[in-house]
């Protein structure tokens, strides 16, 4: 049974890639109704890394309104998602980005913001109910020294990753790797905290479907402050 009616316009992803096209078929459970008074590009870069960010911090971050929010990696798609959806719930935020992306992520409105050029992450020593690392180089040592719980969202290298499993299989401490799924629900989330104006899209660079591959070439520098789009004319 579908929820939707022709014309209807919708947001959604699709499940087995194929979302470079102008027209795409999904199932309707990946879909939901685009917020009023917002167009096409900005919705076309919520879902993947708005679903992550939301479902790192409450689905498996399951954070409760006042407490804190470590969020390494905190300019880009996702952790730019992850800073605004932390504040929309109430959290205590504390975001780690490059110092050249300081004031972006003051401005999505993270409490303290820390530059990892400036202050070695390896070493900080603040304390906080959650540590969301996007970014992926924090170590299992970071987490206990820092968190009471964690999310790794991201990974750094295969064996960075690796070492961390292995140290979390021996550990108490609670670290939740996962996939990112869209679902209805958390899309409609995500469109009613956009509706509301308690999340803005930063689109940072829009290609042409022409130029998808200097895109690629763009993205795959994991530099990005916000989000890059490809439009067609
Ligand atoms: N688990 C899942 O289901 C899932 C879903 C989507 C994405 N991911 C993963 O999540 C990660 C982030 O994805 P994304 O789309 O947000 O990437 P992105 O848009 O390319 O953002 C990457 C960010 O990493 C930051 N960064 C680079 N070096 C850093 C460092 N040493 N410390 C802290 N931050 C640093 C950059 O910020 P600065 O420029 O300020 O340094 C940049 O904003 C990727 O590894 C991706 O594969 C996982």
């Amino acid at each position: 049974m579908t929820h939707f009616k022709v014309g209807d316009r919708v947001f959604g992803e699709t499940l087995k890639g194929g979302a470079f096209a102008e027209y795409a078929c999904v199932p309707a459970t990946v879909c939901a109704i685009m917020p009023e008074g917002i167009e096409f590009p900005e919705m076309a870069s919520v879902p993947i890394a708005g679903i992550t960010a939301l479902q790192a911090l409450i689905t498996h971050g399951q954070i409760q309104e006042g407490e804190s929010v470590l969020i390494n990696g905190s300019s880009g798609g996702v952790g730019h998602f992850a800073v605004q959806i932390a504040k929309a719930y109430g959290a205590k935020v504390t975001a780690v980005c490059s110092s050249k992306n300081v004031d972006f992520v003051k401005s999505l409105g993270a409490d303290q913001v820390i530059a990892y050029d400036k202050e070695n992450i390896h070493q900080h020593n603040g304390k906080y109910n959650l540590i969301i690392d996007t970014n992926g180089n924090l170590t299992h040592k970071d987490y206990t020294r820092m968190g009471q719980r964690g999310v790794m969202v991201g990974f750094t290298t295969i064996g960075h990753m690796i070492s961390l499993l292995l140290r979390r299989a021996t550990s108490k401490f609670p670290i939740a790797q996962f996939t990112a799924e869209a679902n209805t629900k958390d899309l409609e989330v995500l469109a009613s905290l956009i509706q509301n104006r308690k999340i803005k899209v930063h689109i940072e660079k829009t290609y042409s479907y022409k130029d998808i591959p200097a895109a690629i070439s763009y993205i795959e520098a994991m530099r990005t402050k916000g989000k890059v789009i490809i439009v067609w004319e």
